[in-house]
């Protein structure tokens, strides 16, 4: 989907939506540029351990790059223009605070010893405006179950060579292809989410063919309720990354 809203159509162009427009109208942080300003280091912003250099306290608005169009009106741009940057700025702050009750999410729920943990996109996506985890944090959300097989994936049968010699079913091993550990079956890392306009499908799997596709796939996998409204905010933010 929406390809062509990258840089309004023109392909040289990475700080341009095509609805909302330059992406740093009207005081809004979006674009190539003041992201090269973002300060990152190992453990920033780190949801368990608290960030590793300053010690504060996990803090869930990941990305702050558009609160400024929260209030635009109609001035100096069309109506049209105005409510599409309305709509990245709703769907930015669902991102950090829409709540997201996590449950059986390997590299998670299972270390940290909670059936359920209540948290938002960001608890997984923890890194200052880029969105990826701070720490390598290879996590099972679901994606490889047997359930979710299309038929181009692969299927493999894993047996755990251990008591109770367990089974399990699934399109790909993840990270226990690396390690080799039971636990790393199905886990992968979360990545960057800037640029995700250029780079459809979505997933280490290209299961989500467009952006929709990925929110109804969380939607669905740990039960928000988003409505269709919401989901088009979030989609409208996520493409402007
Ligand atoms: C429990 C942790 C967790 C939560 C909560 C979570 N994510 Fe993710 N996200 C991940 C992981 C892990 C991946 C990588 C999955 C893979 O490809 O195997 C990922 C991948 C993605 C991708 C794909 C990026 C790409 O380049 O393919 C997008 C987009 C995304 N998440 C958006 C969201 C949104 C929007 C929300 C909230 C509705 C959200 N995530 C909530 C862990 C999480």
């Amino acid at each position: 989907m929406s390809l062509w809203r990258v840089g309004g159509g023109d392909r040289n162009r990475t700080d341009l939506d095509g609805f909302a427009g330059e992406l740093t109208a009207r005081h809004a942080l979006g674009g190539p540029e003041i992201l090269s300003q973002q300060d990152f280091y190992f453990g920033i912003n780190d949801v368990v351990s608290n960030d590793y250099r300053t010690g504060k306290p996990f803090n869930a608005n990941v990305f702050k790059l558009y609160d400024a169009w929260n209030t635009v009106d109609r001035g100096g741009v069309d109506g049209s223009r105005a409510e599409a940057r309305r709509s990245v700025a709703r769907g930015e702050t669902l991102f950090n605070t829409k709540p997201i009750r996590i449950t059986g999410v390997k590299g998670l729920n299972d270390d940290l010893n909670v059936a359920a943990l209540q948290g938002t996109c960001t608890t997984c996506h923890d890194t200052p405006s880029s969105g990826n985890h701070s720490i390598p944090a290879p996590l099972d959300i679901g994606l490889t179950d047997v359930t979710r097989r299309t038929p181009d994936l692969p299927l493999y049968t894993l047996r755990h060579n251990l008591p109770p010699f367990e089974t399990v079913q699934t399109t790909d091993p993840g990270r226990a292809l690396i390690t080799g550990k039971w636990k790393d079956v199905g886990r992968f890392k979360g990545p960057i989410l800037r640029a995700l306009a250029t780079r459809a499908p979505y997933f280490h799997n290209g299961s989500a063919a467009d952006l929709d596709d990925v929110v109804d796939f969380y939607n669905q996998r740990f039960g928000i309720g988003l409505t269709e409204d919401e989901k088009d905010d979030l989609v409208a933010f996520l493409l402007t990354l």
